[in-house]
């Protein structure tokens, strides 16, 4: 019989020790369960949670350290090769690939749910045409729950997967909304005679004054972008929707609060800073100054679009994004683009300084999003939000998961206080 395997928590003050079991994932480090710890009056300390499991979970896998990610198992190089981002949307959600004919009902059931409730489009009115997309999106994404009240019992499967379906088609007609309130053009509904990547290309681009047919490079690229942003594993705004959902808050709400996270620079936003970045550097002659700038304790720089909490190598999208790049470049015949060549040479720089070695610090996957989404004519308040509807079915996939998981409590995190002892209050003419 294989003994359990243990960790013994000891301590150097007479506190009798305390016994945790190790758990064992498919793959990974082995997990110390904590939950006992409670019982025994101590909490742990992490704050970042950069040691800290979550939920059990068996859609996403991440190596940092060999640079590895797998959907369901499926290695993402092999995916951005060879699917469509309904079929790994449909991986994400049911944890197989799909038969032919479950492919086809899936992306029939999608394209039913494209458009939105017309008395949605007035909301935007009241918005500012310059508001950022991304203030939009987290406003109008949550004000989907005051519109599908019949898909709203998270206790309910059907309801659950209605919800499902209509947030993944109705996130890119929110999103190309956005773009189209910006620059002042009429909404384009959505063409259902177009799959899921080109419509949206169709309804960001197309005017009701001319002929649209998204070039299928772009559109090729760009699903490539979506495939790598679909989903990764307990990131900040996959933790942000599970928290919400914790409390048994509708999808619709929970999503909106996963846009809010996304939109921070040290998240989603990270591709828009790269290309502000780039714009701000300018020429070759200045990466030296910036690099040094990344280095200094004293200053708050950093390199944008390098680095991250888990990739500890090369993170394995960005390689993928890189080759897209080219393709992109090429298909549009900007190859000299000046921007291109600042961001490889940038890389070069920073890949053979000591500090970036050191520290482990390599391209991310938004290093080169950024400039394919750029080179497209997606402008760059636009990025975050692209990732937004990208990442959609991994919050939705995960909330799933959440929802499903009988171990599921909801998210509670306890604290290291160090305020104030208790105190006696003192009258306003006394202070
Ligand atoms: N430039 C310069 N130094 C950096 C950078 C960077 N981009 N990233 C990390 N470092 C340094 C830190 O200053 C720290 O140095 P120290 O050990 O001397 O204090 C060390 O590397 C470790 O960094 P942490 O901040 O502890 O790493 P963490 O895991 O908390 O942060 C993060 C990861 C937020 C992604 C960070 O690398 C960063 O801010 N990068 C730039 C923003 C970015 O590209 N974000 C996109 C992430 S990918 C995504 O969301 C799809």
């Amino acid at each position: 019989m294989t003994q359990e395997r243990k960790a013994i928590l000891t301590f150097n003050d007479g506190t009798p020790p305390i016994e945790l079991p190790v758990l064992s994932g498919t793959l990974g480090p082995d997990v110390i369960d904590i939950r006992a710890l409670s019982k025994h009056g101590f909490f742990t300390y992490d704050p970042g949670f950069q040691s800290t499991g979550s939920c059990r979970s068996s859609i996403t896998y991440i190596d940092g350290d060999a640079g590895q990610l797998f959907y369901r198992g499926y290695p993402i190089e092999q995916l951005a090769e060879h699917s469509d981002f309904l079929e790994v949307c449909y991986l994400l959600l049911y944890g197989e690939l799909p038969t032919g004919p479950q492919k086809f009902e899936f992306d029939s059931m999608v394209k039913q749910h494209t458009m939105v409730h017309d008395q949605m489009n007035r909301f935007f009115t009241g918005f500012r045409r310059d508001a950022h997309p991304m203030a939009i999106m987290v406003g109008v994404v949550g004000a989907l729950s005051a519109f599908y009240h019949d898909s709203l019992d998270i206790s309910n499967p059907h309801h659950r997967e209605v919800s499902a379906f209509r947030l993944l088609a109705k996130v890119p007609t929110i999103a190309a909304m956005c773009h189209k309130y910006n620059v002042g053009e009429p909404f384009m509904y959505p063409q259902n005679r177009l799959d899921y990547v080109g419509n949206f290309l169709y309804m960001m681009f197309a005017t009701p004054c001319g002929h649209y047919e998204p070039n299928p490079v772009l559109a090729r690229a760009l699903e490539r972008i979506m495939i790598l942003h679909a989903d990764h594993e307990q990131n900040a705004s996959t933790s942000t929707v599970r928290l919400a959902g914790s409390s048994g808050s509708n999808p619709f709400a929970c999503i909106a609060s996963g846009i809010a996270c996304l939109w921070g620079p040290a998240h989603g936003g990270a591709n828009e800073a790269v290309l502000a970045m780039l714009e701000e550097i300018g020429d070759e002659s200045r990466i030296g100054q910036y690099i040094d700038r990344a280095k200094r304790k004293d200053d708050s720089f950093r390199l944008m679009g390098f680095g991250h909490r888990v990739y500890k190598n090369m993170d394995p999208r960005a390689d993928i994004m890189r080759r897209t790049c080219h393709e992109v470049l090429d298909e549009l015949g900007l190859h000299d683009d000046p921007l291109f060549k600042l961001a490889l040479k940038l890389e070069k720089i920073a890949l053979e300084d000591d500090y970036f070695i050191e520290k482990k610090l390599y391209p991310n996957v938004d290093f080169y999003s950024g400039i394919v989404l750029r080179a497209m004519g997606i402008p760059t308040n636009m990025f975050t939000v692209i990732f937004a509807l990208s990442r959609t079915i991994g919050w939705v996939a995960q909330w799933h998961e959440m929802i499903g998981d009988p171990e599921n409590k909801i998210g509670r995190p306890r604290q290291l206080y160090q305020g104030a002892r208790q105190r006696d209050y003192v009258p306003l003419d006394k202070r």
